[in-house]
């Protein structure tokens, strides 16, 4: 069992949450000797699987496991150097954890990175949501409902969803897994095991610890230094874009200027470029100004 550890929120000061390339590199060079790179788009690299290659069936598995991609709710704000590294990852691990405290964007990542690549996987991806769940043991039924795996008589439900996975090409994320997270662990560990073309990301506020786990952590937004103080620099910064969108939102007409701009930015660093906490904000600016 290993984990392969990603630090990639290391602020440089004054510029915000930048990534540091040579961690990563070093990193997917530890994971495998054989890099193929993807950049997100269609663009089929070698490593990805392709039809010609899927196992026939079994007797008890399904033909077809369902897929579902949720739409996003909103306009999605920045991250393509991180997508770009998420996609490029997929590449050399089957298991990707997506770690950071609550809001940092974790779910909102994953769902793009699902809706970036799902085209490159033969049968596609499918997202599971696991906040609402409460008891460990209904992990499986989640899974296997979400893909459309539906119970075997006398048969435990993990070894039919095993079975239905096991010649599936595809993108699973199971989203917020953190409080049941051996739950999850199990279920990926099997999944993995069954199927070499299955890959997985999950997102949790702790590593699930399966085995070869790369666990990525979610930087914050860009911020940009302090004394930014024109619109146009600021809007290169993706905590200020997210926070000018949400606000025009919630109050048409409102434009980030030289009237506001300083108090933006200084927001946005006091909210340290968290997502959640830079939506809220936002969402108040229709009964209070910026300041
Ligand atoms: N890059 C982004 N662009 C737009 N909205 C974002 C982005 N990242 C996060 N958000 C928003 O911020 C909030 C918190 O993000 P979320 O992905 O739910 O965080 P987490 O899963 O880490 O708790 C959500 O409302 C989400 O839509
Ligand atoms: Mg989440």
């Amino acid at each position: 069992m290993y984990v392969v550890m990603y630090s990639i929120a290391a602020k440089c000061p004054g510029k915000g949450a930048r990534v540091r390339p040579h961690m990563y590199k070093a990193a997917v060079i530890l994971v495998s000797p054989a890099v193929h790179m993807h950049i997100p788009g269609r663009h089929r690299s070698a490593w990805w699987p392709g039809r010609e290659g899927r196992g026939r069936l079994h007797g008890n598995e399904v033909n077809e496991t369902r897929t579902h991609l949720p739409q996003e709710p909103n306009s999605f704000v920045g991250r393509e150097r991180e997508l770009t590294e998420l996609c490029e990852l997929l590449g050399v691990t089957r298991a990707l954890t997506l770690c950071g405290p609550g809001g940092i964007g974790k779910t909102r990542l994953a769902l793009r990175v699902l809706h970036t690549v799902s085209a490159e996987f033969p049968d596609r991806g499918c997202f599971v949501d696991l906040g609402d769940l409460g008891q460990p043991d209904l992990v499986v039924s989640q899974v296997a409902s979400a893909m459309g795996v539906g119970e075997e008589p006398g048969r435990p439900l993990l070894d039919t969803l095993a079975d239905a996975v096991a010649s599936r090409r595809l993108l699973l994320v199971l989203d917020n897994c953190e409080h049941l997270i051996d739950a999850c662990a199990a279920v990926c560990q099997r999944l993995l095991a069954a199927s070499p073309g299955l890959s997985l990301i999950a997102t949790s506020r702790e590593p699930l610890r399966v085995a070869a786990e790369t666990v990525w952590q979610v930087p914050p937004l860009s911020v940009g230094p302090a004394e930014l103080d024109g619109a146009e620099d600021a809007s290169r910064y993706e905590a200020i874009r997210l926070f000018a969108d949400r606000a025009a939102a919630s109050l048409p007409g409102f434009a980030i200027g030289p009237a506001n701009v300083r108090a933006v930015v200084s927001l946005c660093r006091a909210l340290d470029g968290m997502p959640l906490a830079i939506e809220l904000a936002a969402a108040r600016v229709r009964a209070l100004s910026v300041e």
